[in-house]
C-alpha cells in the first residue's frame, strides 16, 4: 500500500477501505508518513468528505493508535464532557468541578486551542504552577481523592489524534465533519469513561456553521459512541456569539472562577447548569430537574469552587489565583474598542472574535507558537445590545503592544451594527440522545 494512492483516491472522491485508513493512521502516528502527505489527505477529506463507515473506521483507528486507558483503579462512575470548540467556551472549568463535587468522577483529558477556538489545557496553564502532564498513577490518585483531575492528552492516548490535531490546526483542515468526529470520538473511546456528554456548537464561532451540519455531526458522534457501548448524549448549543464575556486563557479562568463564585454571565451559567445536569443524569443521579437543582446548589453552596481549588492544589497550581481571581488579569497592555456609531449589535462573526484573541497572542499560528496567557478580550456588549457611538464594545489585553491595533480592526470588522434588534436565538437548540 502507498500513501500516494490513498491521497489520490480520496482526492478523486473514492471511498477508502478500513485497511487504507488503518495504514494512514498507523503510519502517521509512527512517523513513517510525513506531515506533507498527511496534510494532503486531510485536505482531500475536507473537500470530499467521508461516509459514516469511513468515519467510524477512522475513529477506531485513532482510538487504537495508542494505549487504551484503564481506569479500573478509579472508584465509581466516570463521566466526561467534550465540546466541539468555540470562542469563550470555558464550560469544562465550571462543569467538571460541579459534577465532581457531587460525587461523580471526572478523569478528564482535554485539548489545546484549535484554530480560532480555545482549549482547556491552554487555559489551565494560565494558573502559575498548574501541571497538565502528570503520570497516570498520580492522575488516578487525584481523581480517587478529590473526584477530579484535568490533564492534557498523554503521548500514548490516541497519539494519531495528537499529531493530526496539531497538523489540522495549521493547515485549514479543522472544520471537516469526519475529521472532527473521529478526533473527538477516537480520544473519548480510548479513555475509559462510562458516560459522555458532547457539547456540539453551531453558528459563526463553531467549526460547523449551520444548525443542520452541527446536528449531523452530533448524530454521527452519538451513533459512534453508542456503537461502542457508551452512555452518550449531545447538546446542540449556540456559538453565534462568544460564550460569556471573556475570550482568552487567563481571562477565561477568571470568568470560570467568577461563575463558580455565583457571579457568572447568564448564558455561561445556563449552559454550564445544562451540561452538568446531563452529566449527572447519565450517571443516574436523578431526573433532569433534580440534576439541575443539584448543579445549581453546587455553585450556590461554594462546593464546586472548593473542588476546583482542591484540583488546582493537587496539580501543583498556585491556588491564590483562584482564591483571588483578579490576580489572573495581569496583561501589560490594553485597548478599549469603541462603537463607531449608534445601533444594535445585530450579529458578530464569532470566528473573527476568536481570531482577534489569537492575534493578541491567545492562540497559535504555527504548531510550536508559545501562547501569551494574559492575552484576551473582555466583552462589554454582545449581540442584541444597543450601543451608542463611543461606547465600549470590548477591551483587548496583551503583553505584546504591537498586536493591539490589528486585533482591534479584526474585532470591529467582525461586529455588525444595525438600526434593528436581531431576532433572539436559543442557547440550547436540542438534545440528541
Ligand atoms: N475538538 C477535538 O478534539 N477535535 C476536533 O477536531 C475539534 C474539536
Amino acid at each position: 500500500m502507498r500513501m500516494y494512492d490513498i491521497i489520490r483516491r480520496k482526492r478523486d472522491g473514492e471511498i477508502l477501505s478500513e485497511k487504507e485508513i488503518q495504514f494512514f493512521v498507523r503510519g502517521y502516528a509512527s512517523g513513517e508518513i510525513p506531515d506533507y502527505q498527511a496534510s494532503a489527505l486531510c485536505m482531500a477529506i475536507y473537500f470530499r468528505g467521508m461516509t459514516v463507515e469511513e468515519t467510524t473506521a477512522l475513529t477506531l483507528a485513532i482510538r487504537d493508535s495508542g494505549d487504551r486507558l484503564d481506569f479500573s483503579n478509579i472508584n465509581g462512575l466516570r463521566v466526561d464532557k467534550h465540546s466541539t470548540g468555540g470562542v469563550g467556551d470555558k464550560t469544562s472549568l465550571v462543569v467538571a468541578p460541579i459534577v465532581a463535587s457531587l460525587g461523580i468522577k471526572v478523569a478528564k483529558m482535554s485539548g489545546r486551542g484549535l484554530g480560532h477556538t480555545g482549549g482547556t489545557i491552554d487555559k489551565l496553564e494560565a494558573i502559575p504552577g498548574f501541571c497538565t502532564d502528570i503520570p497516570t498513577a498520580e492522575f488516578e490518585e487525584i481523581v480517587n481523592r478529590i473526584g477530579i483531575a484535568i490533564v492534557g492528552q498523554t503521548a500514548t492516548l490516541a497519539p494519531a489524534d495528537k499529531s493530526l490535531y496539531a497538523l489540522r490546526d495549521v493547515t485549514a483542515t479543522v472544520d471537516s465533519m469526519p475529521l472532527i468526529a473521529s478526533s473527538i470520538m477516537g480520544k473519548k473511546l480510548a479513555a475509559d469513561d462510562d458516560c459522555i456528554v458532547l457539547d456540539v456548537k453551531t453558528g459563526s464561532g463553531s467549526f460547523m456553521k449551520t444548525e443542520e451540519a452541527s446536528e449531523e455531526l452530533a448524530r454521527l458522534m452519538v451513533g459512534i459512541g453508542k456503537q461502542a457501548g457508551k452512555k452518550i448524549c449531545a447538546l446542540l448549543t449556540d456559538m453565534d456569539k462568544p460564550l460569556g464575556n471573556a475570550v482568552g486563557n487567563a481571562i477565561e479562568v477568571w470568568e470560570a472562577v467568577r461563575t463558580l463564585q455565583g457571579e457568572g454571565p447568564e448564558d455561561l451559567v445556563e449552559l454550564c447548569i445544562a451540561l452538568a445536569a446531563h452529566m449527572l443524569y447519565l450517571a443516574d443521579k436523578g431526573d433532569l430537574g433534580a440534576c439541575e437543582r443539584m448543579a445549581k446548589e453546587a455553585i450556590g453552596s461554594g462546593r464546586a469552587l472548593a473542588t476546583l481549588i482542591e484540583m488546582v492544589r493537587a496539580q501543583g497550581g498556585d491556588v491564590s489565583y483562584i482564591e483571588t481571581p483578579d490576580k489572573l488579569l495581569a496583561a501589560k497592555h490594553s485597548l478599549d474598542v469603541t462603537a463607531p456609531k449608534d445601533g444594535y449589535i445585530h450579529c458578530v462573526d464569532t470566528e473573527g472574535y476568536g481570531v482577534a484573541a489569537l492575534l493578541l497572542g491567545a492562540g497559535r499560528n504555527k504548531k510550536d507558537d508559545v501562547i501569551d496567557h494574559c492575552a484576551g478580550i473582555q466583552l462589554h456588549a454582545k449581540t442584541g445590545d444597543f450601543i451608542k457611538a463611543g461606547d465600549k464594545i470590548a477591551t483587548l489585553y496583551t503583553n505584546s503592544e504591537a498586536t493591539l491595533q490589528v486585533a482591534r480592526d479584526r474585532l470591529l470588522a467582525a461586529t455588525f451594527l444595525s438600526n434593528n434588534a436581531p431576532a433572539p436565538r436559543p442557547l440550547i437548540y436540542k438534545v440528541i440522545e
